[in-house]
């Protein structure tokens, strides 16, 4: 099959370097790819949003299966535009991609099909949302309901916070439209954690959970990033709440898109917070995380290809899929500045070294090459992964490999994993 994988991001080097070890992937493109991916795909200069492109690109290259990384593609309504030439396309289409595109629409699902969340309320008069902070307690989340690059989350402490919060969404256009309706809703506690199933509008497949740290510092602090680095799997999803999930969020979810007439299909990515053994859903994506996917690909042992085949044909019921009985970590470089501004440009040596390092691999984010040398062309950089029988040994082989990379104008965080020690010494 030749397959075209759309992103640059690191979730697409590590997607495209585990569907080139597939027998059955005879050709591999990637638009528009990176300087990581440039190795195991031939990449196209188009870029994500460039739907009309992608779709020639597609039709004239035969292209036998597309994979779509980010959600911006994806709401815009590639998948339906790929399909609508009959070009089979693993991603959710329009309709169905509106679970991650508007957080209202996401909410009044979990009502309606009884999933558990935060209790919430949406609005798009000012006055009326001002009325309904003032009525509930602090602290309060404040969400935009469109699409914000992942920023779109303000968690008020104070009623003044709160109300500043909604007068720059919904009057000052902070979100732009995807400000104009907001979401409030309750502060849930707990312990954060995702989870991903393949989902071919009717059947789903467990992945496995994984692990973010969003704040860009140590210790949790500093603003909220992409993501600095994951693991994966989770401890706090045991098999126990594993079932939960799969009996009181997903099911339900799938169940009811199909009954509103968007089945879902492609990769599923819930955000859940967990306590006291309860999952509650923060929210679900409509593609894998990054840098979370980097992990999974890490611990798959099975042909992502006839996965993602599989759910494009809605016969995910007939595969069964082999993980590692390993831990993988990833840990995120960016440069200096990230999520602020930043420059782009520095050289970075020695990607070769770190790989030397038993149970790594080195994905890229955002990268270029300039003629031979690898340059920095991103806030996050790239993803230094470690497989290992422990979160220890993962974090020993991923800290020795950055050590190993000679990038001066990059950054990291010392920290990735630190849930799973704390839990254990506890
Ligand atoms: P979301 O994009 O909805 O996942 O929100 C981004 C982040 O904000 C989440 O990963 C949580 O850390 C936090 N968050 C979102 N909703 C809530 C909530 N109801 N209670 C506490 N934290 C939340
Ligand atoms: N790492 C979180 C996300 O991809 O949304």
């Amino acid at each position: 099959m030749d397959i075209l994988v759309v992103g640059n991001g690191g979730r697409e080097h590590a997607l495209c370097w585990k569907i080139a070890q597939s027998p059955k992937c005879t050709k591999l493109f990637c638009a528009p790819g990176n300087a990581g991916i440039a190795n195991v795909a031939e990449c196209v200069n188009i870029q994500p949003q460039e739907i009309l492109d992608l779709v020639n690109f597609a039709k004239n290259n035969l292209i036998d299966l597309v994979v779509v990384g980010p959600e911006v593609p994806l709401v815009m309504g590639l998948v339906d535009e790929l399909e609508s030439e009959g070009i089979k396309t693993f991603g959710p289409n329009q309709a169905a991609a509106e679970l991650e595109g508007s957080k209202a629409f996401m909410k009044d699902l979990f009502t309606k099909y009884n999933i558990p969340t935060a209790k919430y309320s949406k609005f798009t008069n000012f006055n009326d949302a001002v009325s309904y902070v003032k009525s509930r307690e602090v602290p309060i989340v404040l969400k935009a309901s469109g699409l914000a690059a992942g920023k779109g989350v303000i968690i008020a402490q104070t009623e003044i916070e709160a109300i500043r919060g909604l007068d720059e969404m919904m009057n000052q256009n902070r979100f732009g439209e995807a400000g104009k309706e907001v979401v409030i809703e309750e502060f849930l506690t707990g312990e954060e954690a995702s989870f991903f199933v393949l989902v071919d509008g009717k059947t789903a497949l467990p992945l496995l959970s994984a692990q973010d740290h969003k704040t860009a510092y140590d210790g949790d602090k500093g603003p909220n990033t992409g993501g600095m680095g994951a693991y994966s799997p989770a401890p706090i999803i045991t098999k126990a709440i594993e079932r939960k999930i799969m009996s009181s969020i997903i099911k339900p979810i799938i169940e009811g898109m199909a009954n509103e007439g968007c089945p879902y299909k492609g990769i599923l990515f819930a955000g859940l917070m967990i306590k006291d053994g309860e999952p509650k859903t923060l929210e679900f994506n409509v593609r894998f995380g990054d840098p979370e996917c980097q992990t999974l690909m890490r611990l798959l042992d099975s042909d992502l290809v006839e996965a993602l085949e599989a759910t494009v044909n809605g016969n995910l019921d007939r595969i069964q899929l082999k993980w590692k009985n390993e831990i993988a970590i990833v840990v995120v470089m960016a440069a200096k500045g990230y999520p602020g501004s930043y420059s782009t440009g520095s050289i970075i040596n020695n990607l070769n070294a770190a790989e030397q390092i038993d149970g790594t691999k080195v994905f890229h984010s955002g990268t270029r090459k300039n003629s031979t040398k690898y340059v920095s062309d991103g806030g996050r950089v790239l993803g230094i992964t470690a497989t290992g029988k422990n979160i220890n040994e993962c974090r020993a082989r991923s800290y020795k490999a950055i050590e190993a990379i000679n990038w001066t104008d990059g950054f990291y965080r010392t920290d990735i994993g630190w849930r799973i020690i704390n839990n254990k010494n506890k």
